[in-house]
């Protein structure tokens, strides 16, 4: 049985004190014991939520991390050693600005999907090698939908991954199906939308093995909230989700992970 996971991207969200508040709602928030709750907010801020969060089983990530494992001479960046260093255990890969990711540009400022997957195949081994677990973001644009692309973009952004890595990566890996046209929106995927890509992303990862394929949690992203939680989180291959807006209402967030522990 997977265990259902509910994270929270803060994307560029917060300051000290709105952080230090949420990270009091977080504080006093009766979490189901079977569901594994993170929250990934802005770097600057990650030691301060690793600080106010001790004791309470909350994981905390990054938003992004460099190409390179080590320390190194990368300005800017912050290498997945690093956020192991400060108490990171997982980190998003495939939302960033600029990089060829999966999102080729972050979907709140209407990237492409498309292009090369090089800089994000790095980030994402170079964070497994770290330790770090890599929560790899997929998903097509409106445009791609209409067109009924769907499946063969996903199918292409998670492809690549098992080309360049093997299907093995996904072992220690979490997989968030995010539709572009979903996120920060207010449109959902309807709960079969969502179920739709998510066993097509299991049933590639089997066709290469099984036993990965059962075991990796698909998170679905994309305006998920209390009132839309339990119908998404009851299909079978919604393993729980990465939610954005929602998760910096410190009650909403925790009524959306009581969802996952139905
Ligand atoms: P919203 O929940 O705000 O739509 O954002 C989803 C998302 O992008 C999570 O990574």
């Amino acid at each position: 049985m997977r265990r259902p996971m509910v994270a929270g991207n803060w994307k560029m969200h917060g300051t000290r004190a709105s952080v230090a508040e949420l990270i009091n709602g977080l504080r006093h928030l009766a979490l189901p014991s079977g569901v594994d709750v993170a929250v990934f907010p802005p770097c600057l801020y990650i030691n301060q939520v690793i600080d106010g969060l001790k004791g309470k089983s909350i994981s905390v990530g990054a938003q992004n991390s460099a190409v390179e494992s080590m320390q190194g001479a990368l300005t800017g960046e912050i290498a997945p050693s690093q956020l192991v260093d400060a108490g990171c255990s997982l980190v998003l890969v495939g939302r960033q600005a600029g990089g060829s990711g999966v999102l080729g540009g972050p979907a709140e400022r209407g990237g492409s999907r498309g292009g090369g997957h090089g800089v994000r195949n790095r980030k994402f081994a170079a964070a497994q090698a770290c330790g770090l677990i890599p929560v790899l973001c997929v998903g097509e644009t409106l445009e791609q939908r209409e067109a009924g692309k769907t499946l063969e973009v996903v199918g292409r952004q998670l492809g690549s991954i098992i080309e360049e890595l093997g299907v093995g990566a996904f072992a220690n890996a979490v997989i968030a199906y995010e539709p572009v046209w979903a996120i920060g929106t207010g449109l959902t995927a309807t709960p079969q939308q969502a179920q739709d890509v998510h066993k097509a992303i299991r049933e590639q990862l089997a066709a290469e093995n099984s036993e990965v394929a059962r075991g990796v949690r698909l998170l679905y992203g994309g305006s998920v909230k209390a009132a839309n939680a339990v119908e998404l989180f009851g299909m079978p291959d919604i393993d729980g989700g990465l939610i954005g807006g929602a998760s910096l209402n410190a009650d909403e967030f925790g009524a959306i992970c009581r969802a996952a522990g139905n």
